[in-house]
């Protein structure tokens, strides 16, 4: 568990044999509160960001992408640190509005926005709606016409270049995302003859979990070239996001501060360009952002030897935590970042598959991890686990409630979202009348 220490050591803290998470102890927390839960550190979460915000030119702006933790209070802080936020469905919109972002801090991406969708966001007037297909152009371009308002839009392109290397490639090739380059002349003569609809720039977002600095400077750079190569004068170009989080022993981390000695340059060049003089440039960022503040802390309910292996079983696993467990998509394996939080420090004594309380063998944080003398009532923390969490999970699998959300900052503990009521997993149900047919 080596990598859980230097994480420990980067991030939190150590007191005797617990964990530390912005100076509480782990046994504190789950004296508190109940288990599984997620807890923030908002002091981690605003130095990552400020780390990058500081670092880069004032030209670039960043937008948080709701969909990597849409929790309001995470949401609420992103924007009180200034970020903008990149949405993806009407039920994001409601949270960052109720968040406090102004409908100029806000773009609109994602290839299934419904009319109604469309509709919300442009009487919500937002900074930008992205768009994704020649459909969706005339979509919205009867949206303006009907709500006789001016809609600001930007086109997603799926370049021609295949920029790999990211584990989620969603540019080059066939892809549901964005308009191909090469449509991109016949759809800008069609914007012309849109009365209302407002050209405002380029997207591209070519996948996620991009380690190296470079490969994201090589997006970066084709971008700008596209829009040179069509002469499309923006006042905004989004690079998209995708920076990368170290889940995996073999990961290195994102070469952020490489990357901000790569990107200024070419950004502060470009802005000395006629076509981008009055241009903001974008990135959009979810994961990089979101990550590395959150811990799923889970308890451990029984500790089972069989014939072959020994099972740590604890008490929240896929269905509040899909990310962890390795099922949120294929590309994704385990094993997460994990330790035994109140016995840091104690010698392994053995291996254990930490498994969660789901009839499912995916219920798995992963297989043979070296473990101290875990026993039942001990506290398995789950590192890096601020993005793509509880919204990402099948928490309604096996109707357990959901679980809470907690930020700690300053040493002192908010709840974020309270545990759920049994009784909630029947909210919104209808029981049926009995079948008045006999069943011969
Ligand atoms: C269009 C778009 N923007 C931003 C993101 C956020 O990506 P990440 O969390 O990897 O930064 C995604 C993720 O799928 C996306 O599809």
């Amino acid at each position: 568990m080596n990598r859980t220490s230097d994480i420990i050591g980067t991030y939190f803290g150590q007191k005797g044999n617990e964990l530390l998470i912005d100076g509480v102890t782990v046994s504190s927390i789950v004296s508190d509160f109940p288990t599984p839960l997620y807890i923030y550190d908002l002091g981690v979460l605003k130095d990552n960001y400020l780390s990058l915000r500081n670092g880069l030119t004032r030209d670039a702006a960043i937008f948080y992408s709701v969909k990597a933790n849409p929790s309001l209070g995470i949401c609420q802080r992103f924007q009180q640190l200034g970020a903008g936020a990149e949405i993806a469905s009407a039920g994001e919109l409601a949270i960052v509005r109720k968040a406090g972002f102004a409908p100029e801090q806000i773009i609109f991406a994602g290839p299934g926005k419904t009319v109604e969708e469309l509709r919300l966001a442009a009487q919500t007037g937002i900074l930008s709606v992205n768009i994704e297909s020649t459909q969706e152009l005339e979509a919205i371009n009867t949206v303006s016409k009907e709500l006789n308002r001016p809609v600001f839009i930007s086109l997603r392109i799926n370049p021609q270049k295949n920029i790999s290397g990211s584990q989620l490639r969603m540019g080059g090739g066939a892809t549901p995302f964005g308009i191909e380059e090469e449509k991109i002349p016949e759809v800008m003569s069609r914007i012309r003859q849109m009365d209302r609809i407002r050209f405002q720039g380029l997207h591209v977002y070519v996948g996620n979990q991009i380690f190296d600095y470079d490969l994201a400077m090589k997006n970066i750079r084709n971008t700008l070239n596209i829009a040179r190569s069509q002469s499309m004068s923006c006042r905004f170009i989004n690079f998209g996001g995708g920076f990368g989080i170290p889940y995996y022993k073999n990961e290195p981390p994102f070469q952020e501060t490489e990357f901000i000695n790569a990107f200024n340059p070419v950004i502060q060049s470009a802005k000395r360009e006629a076509l981008f003089g009055k241009t903001t440039f974008m990135l959009e960022l979810g994961r990089y952002l979101a990550a590395r503040c959150g811990i799923f802390l889970t308890r451990v309910l029984y500790v089972k030897k069989t014939r072959t292996r020994t099972f740590a079983v604890v008490d929240g696993g896929m269905n509040f935590n899909s990310m962890a467990t390795g099922n949120l998509g294929q590309r994704i394996k385990r094993k997460f970042p994990v330790c035994v939080a109140n016995r840091l420090g104690e010698k392994a004594r053995g291996r254990a598959d930490i498994v969660g309380p789901l009839c499912t063998p995916m219920d798995n944080f992963g297989r043979d991890f070296d473990v101290p003398a875990i026993a039942p009532g001990d506290i398995v923390a789950v590192f890096f686990m601020g993005a793509y969490n509880l919204s990402a999970s099948p928490f309604h699998f096996l109707s357990h409630p959901c679980c809470p959300e907690l930020a700690v900052e300053n040493g002192a503990i908010q709840v974020l979202r309270k545990a759920a009521d049994t009784d909630r997993i029947l909210e919104g149900q209808f029981p049926i009348p009995p079948d008045s047919r006999p069943a011969n």
